[in-house]
């Protein structure tokens, strides 16, 4: 398959990265606007090929879509990260018209392409580019979940002293700060519920931790984190280009899943060569619910934003 990264930033070169030397993909171009940006990250990756053993066939290209053509996924990191203190929806100005741009550019040599938005805010940024493209919508969605799931099962598995592999859990809503929902009532342990496996306290300082996953490591940095988001969105793509139809909470376009309508924010999704195949219905409880519907009016908000400014 071949792949399609644009932003050769941070999380773009990560993404890259992790999907060249898992060979994820048999081809892949990487593209950036900044002057020979693509190309220099491309050629240090190359340069781990013998060290890390593949033979994805790699090129970076400085804004020329036509290297991009007949992709098979193309995931759009490009735009600006935030900085500590900032949050996501803070970067709606800059970033809306930057993936409209390049959304409808990168179509214009692949309309079959599974579009992948990374951008944030992620669950307008989505929202937006399938407006603007008229893209089904099993065909353009976010990541945002996966990042998220992963935070929170990282968070989990420290807190219960176990392996992260041994747990499983799932975040939706919105890519937010205070609009994600770890979902703890379906968290287990090797089968259990955790909350059978911890206090409440214990689950709570989680969920906490979890939300605030990116902000901390924002603050720890001095820009956004990079390794677990570029992982994040290589992960999705795995299971676009290999069909593995892994269930993914994914941001896609809701006609009333979840009591919603006209909006992109995460659910979970089963994710296969058709992009975002099908939407499962979770059974939530009162509380997940109402954090759901509370989560969706701050995604709403946000959307309400690009009519603001025109977008
Ligand atoms: P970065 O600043 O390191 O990289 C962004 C790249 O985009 C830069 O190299 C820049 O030259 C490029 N770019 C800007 N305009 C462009 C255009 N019109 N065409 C092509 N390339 C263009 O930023 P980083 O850390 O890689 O983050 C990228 C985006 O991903 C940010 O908006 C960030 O907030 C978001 N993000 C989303 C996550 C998620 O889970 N959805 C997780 C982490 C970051």
């Amino acid at each position: 398959a071949k792949v399609t990264v644009v932003g050769a930033g941070n999380v773009g070169a990560t993404c890259a990265n992790v999907l060249a030397a898992r060979e994820i993909c048999s081809e892949l171009v990487l593209l950036d606007i900044k002057e020979g940006f693509a190309e220099g990250k491309i050629l240090d990756i190359f340069q781990t090929a013998t060290l890390m053993d593949f033979d994805t066939k790699i090129t970076g290209v400085t804004n020329d879509y036509s290297a991009t053509a007949n992709s098979d996924v193309v995931v759009i990191t490009s735009g600006i990260p935030r900085k500590p203190g900032m949050t996501r929806e803070e970067l709606i100005g800059t970033n809306a018209g930057i993936v409209k741009s390049v959304a409808t550019e990168c179509l214009k040599y692949s309309p079959k392409a599974i579009i992948l938005i990374v951008s944030n805010p992620m669950d307008t940024m989505t929202y937006l580019a399938l407006k603007a493209t008229g893209l089904p919508k099993n065909q353009l969605f976010g990541m945002g979940g996966a990042l998220d799931t992963a935070r929170f099962k990282c968070y989990l598995s420290k807190a219960l002293e176990v392996n992260s592999n041994e747990v499983e859990g799932m975040v939706i809503g919105g890519h937010g700060d205070t609009t994600m929902i770890p979902l703890v009532s379906k968290a287990t342990y090797k089968g259990i519920p955790v909350c059978e496996c911890a206090s409440a306290e214990v689950l709570e300082k989680v969920v906490a931790d979890t939300m605030v996953g990116g902000a901390t490591l924002t603050k720890l940095l001095g820009t956004s984190a990079w390794y677990a988001p570029g992982a994040a969105a290589a992960y999705v793509v795995e299971s676009i280009v290999r069909d593995q139809k892994k269930v993914v909470a994914s941001c896609v376009y809701l006609e009333g899943e979840y009591g919603q309508n006209d909006i992109c924010i995460g659910v979970p999704t089963v994710i296969g060569k058709g992009g975002a195949e099908k939407v499962l219905n979770l059974n939530l409880t009162e509380n997940e619910k109402e954090l759901f519907a509370k989560s969706a009016a701050a995604v709403r908000a946000t959307n309400d934003v690009l009519k603001e400014i025109g977008v």
